[in-house]
């Protein structure tokens, strides 16, 4: 058998370095990515999928401007130290969520006291953040910028550096008519990027649309999700865009008052921004301060540990959602298909 197992060795060694060099030409070679048209950026979702709250008025999405929200999203020159973009924290992999950390790391390594959500389906939010203290997309960046644990960095110092830039004003150029690198340029541009970051074609999309059909287990999991879930996480969104205390203790370390910090009303104390559940499965860490890691925890918590507290909400109010592991296991399956391959590797947001 020698020669067999020769020709095995020096196939696999063809099929190594073959493979070596198609990944690494996809990695560092631009050109490779195909360029864009002017069909892939334009605004579309599901017939089933509600009225968007931002329909990119006055900032119809354009190639140019699509482009140079996707360079402004992942520009480090966006922070002080011009270490830290968007991406840094938002990764496609999973769904522009961070897998690496629970709450956020900025520049100088600074902890923030959130775990960075998924960014998806975002021309559907009424409110942004985990307390809902942004109300706009097309201001939401201003906010990481300023924070002094994100990116820290004075607006006026970002629209310095890329003014100094030649392939920015360009760019700018290329998007707006003239070379001037102003806020709302900055801010249309990555809401043209961001707003454009549809997830609709999960296995769940493809049964509503009668392109796959959900197994046995799936099906399950589906209607014991519609008659336990569905009221926060309602679909086709898997949010319903409010705020609700689900009854995770408080922990005592960022004592986070969620929604009351925007609001100061005592009711809106530890109500936090329900959270899409599209692409759960990669978007681990779990909850606003990425307490847990698997959906299994979660399950676990709405059957066994939610704590009694005057804000928790109505729903929850007999301190515990009922379900067998075998309920839990189902849900888990049609958690599952939420996943949206397409979406997390779709080259259009791949940084490039
Ligand atoms: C240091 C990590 C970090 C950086 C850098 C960062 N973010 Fe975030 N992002 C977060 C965290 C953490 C939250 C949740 C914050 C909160 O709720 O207070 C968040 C929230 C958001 C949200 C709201 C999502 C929702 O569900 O409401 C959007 C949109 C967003 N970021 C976009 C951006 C953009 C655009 C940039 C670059 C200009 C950026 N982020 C930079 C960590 C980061
Ligand atoms: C009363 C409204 C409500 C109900 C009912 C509810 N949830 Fe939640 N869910 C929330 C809120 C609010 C959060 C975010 C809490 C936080 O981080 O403080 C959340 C968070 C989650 C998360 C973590 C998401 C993330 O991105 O971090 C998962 C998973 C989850 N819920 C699954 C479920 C499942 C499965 C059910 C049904 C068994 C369910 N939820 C029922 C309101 C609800």
């Amino acid at each position: 058998m020698p020669s067999q197992r020769i020709k095995l060795v020096t196939t696999s060694i063809f099929a190594f370095v073959g493979a070596c060099v198609f990944f690494a030409s996809c990695d560092r070679d631009p050109e490779i990515i195909p360029a864009l048209t002017n069909d892939d950026v334009k605004f579309e979702y599901p017939s089933y999928f509600p009225q968007p709250v931002y329909a990119f008025q006055n900032n119809m999405p354009t190639l140019e401007g699509f482009e140079l929200g996707r360079k402004l999203f992942y520009e480090p020159m966006l922070s002080r130290d011009n270490t830290i973009s968007c991406g840094s924290c938002h990764q496609q992999v999973s769904a522009f969520a961070n897998t690496e950390h629970d709450v956020s790391h900025g520049v100088d390594g600074l902890l923030g006291n959130r775990n960075a959500p998924a960014l998806q389906n975002m021309a559907w939010f009424t409110l942004f953040m985990w307390d809902g203290g942004i109300n706009h997309i097309e201001s939401q960046p201003l906010g990481p910028i300023a924070n002094p644990v994100e990116m820290d960095e004075d607006i006026n110092n970002v629209i310095a550096k890329l003014s100094a830039s030649t392939a920015y004003r360009k760019l700018f150029k290329a998007a707006f008519g003239d070379e001037t690198v102003t806020t709302q340029r900055i801010t249309r541009a990555i809401a043209q990027f961001q707003g454009l970051m549809i997830s609709d074609n999960s296995k769940y999309d493809q049964v509503r649309q009668g392109r796959a059909s959900f197994t046995a287990q799936e099906q399950s999991g589906y209607q014991l999700f519609q008659a336990k879930c569905n009221a926060c996480h309602t679909e086709p969104l898997f949010t319903n865009n409010g705020f609700r205390n689900n009854g995770l203790p408080v922990d005592p370390t960022y004592n986070d008052s969620g929604r009351m910090h925007i609001t100061l009303n005592p009711l809106d104390s530890l109500l936090f921004k329900v959270p899409s559940l599209r692409n759960i499965e990669k978007t681990s860490p779990y909850m606003h301060d990425g307490r847990m890691v698997t959906l299994q925890e979660c399950l676990d918590h709405y059957t066994n540990d939610i704590v009694i507290s005057p804000t928790l909400d109505p729903l929850l109010s007999s301190g515990s959602i009922p379900l067998t592991a075998q309920e839990k296991a189902d849900i888990i399956a049609f958690l599952r298909t939420l996943t949206d391959t397409e979406f997390l590797t779709d080259p259009r947001f791949r940084e490039r």
